[in-house]
């Protein structure tokens, strides 16, 4: 099964390496956009992926190495996270973090993402006030932050909203579930979604896929809520907490990847522990350093 290439992509054959094939050699499930190599990654391969009852995978990314790691690894999604406020500036919360802290951050990822859709967040208070500001907004994302598209974290009453962003040719992503820029209105984090309040879950993801969304996220629901969003709305998902049902997954990546100290939600899988690794790096250098150690003959001129 085969997504099919916009004109521009490389019509190759496909190759199963690097992508598909873990650590020990085992073959672990991947998308074919995954094991497809060159061509961007559009918003109708996440729809193929769907329709094709495929995966994929988004990660964050707030700067160019690890957007060019995480590219070359075969992660199909990139998103400019306002997690960038708690995980580069270090607010408590992602309530503080500005459109023009985000906007260097989202340009560097999108130069460094050859093959990634990269997904910028819109931050709270960009987009809240009207649909104008909504595209007007997202229109800087793009056009200065090189996204190709957008996240917002909404309710059904933002469908007008996500109505005029595609109209202005913002592809949008709708967040929904627990919405951290809420954190304070949902009285902290909480999942979203149990027993009757699912219903409203569902219908949320149907009124936003309904007025254009290419994409619903879903965040700490349980998984049989999600399992319905998903069955209910033709578009993908993805999901953070929220079961593996969804078409997509999402993590915050210091987290994923162990660079973040702290207790990490139920949710997380820690893949890596750069946290120690970095660590000890710096510790051996500073070593080094105080016994003269280093630079040696081989790093002097
Ligand atoms: O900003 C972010 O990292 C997010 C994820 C939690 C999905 O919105």
């Amino acid at each position: 099964m085969a997504l099919s290439n916009s004109p521009e992509e490389s019509t190759s054959a496909e190759v199963p390496a690097p992508y598909g094939t873990g650590p020990s050699g085992t073959s672990v499930p991947s998308s074919d956009m995954a094991r497809r190599p060159g061509g961007r990654i559009r918003t109708h391969h996440l729809q193929q992926a769907k329709d094709n009852g495929q995966r994929f995978a988004m990660l964050t990314a707030y700067e160019q190495y690890t957007a060019e790691i995480f590219d070359q690894a075969g992660i199909e999604v990139l998103l400019v996270g306002d997690s960038a406020s708690n995980n580069v500036f270090g607010n408590e919360t992602s309530l503080p973090v500005t459109v023009d802290e985000l906007l260097p951050l989202c340009r560097a990822v999108s130069r460094a993402a050859k093959r990634a859709l990269v997904v910028a967040d819109l931050p709270f208070g960009s987009y809240e006030v009207s649909a104008q500001q909504a595209v007007a907004t997202g229109v800087r994302f793009l056009k200065e932050g090189l996204a190709h598209a957008v996240k917002i974290e909404v309710g059904s009453f933002y469908t007008e909203t996500v109505r005029a962003m595609v109209h202005a040719g913002i592809p949008v992503m709708a967040h929904i579930g627990f919405t951290p820029q809420s954190e304070h209105a949902l009285g902290g984090y909480r999942v979203q979604g149990r027993g009757d309040d699912a219903q409203r879950l569902i219908q949320d993801a149907a009124a936003l896929a309904d007025a254009g969304a290419f994409c619903v996220l879903l965040e700490m629901v349980p998984a049989q809520t999600a399992a319905a969003v998903d069955a209910a709305v033709s578009v993908p998902t993805i999901g953070i907490g929220a079961g593996n049902a969804t078409t997509g997954q999402v993590l915050v990546w210091p987290d994923m990847a162990g660079l973040r100290g702290g207790k990490m939600a139920k949710f997380v899988k820690q893949y890596a522990d750069l946290r120690t690794t970095l660590s000890d790096a710096a510790k051996v250098y500073g070593q080094e350093v105080r016994s003269g150690q280093f630079p040696g003959p081989e790093h002097t001129f």
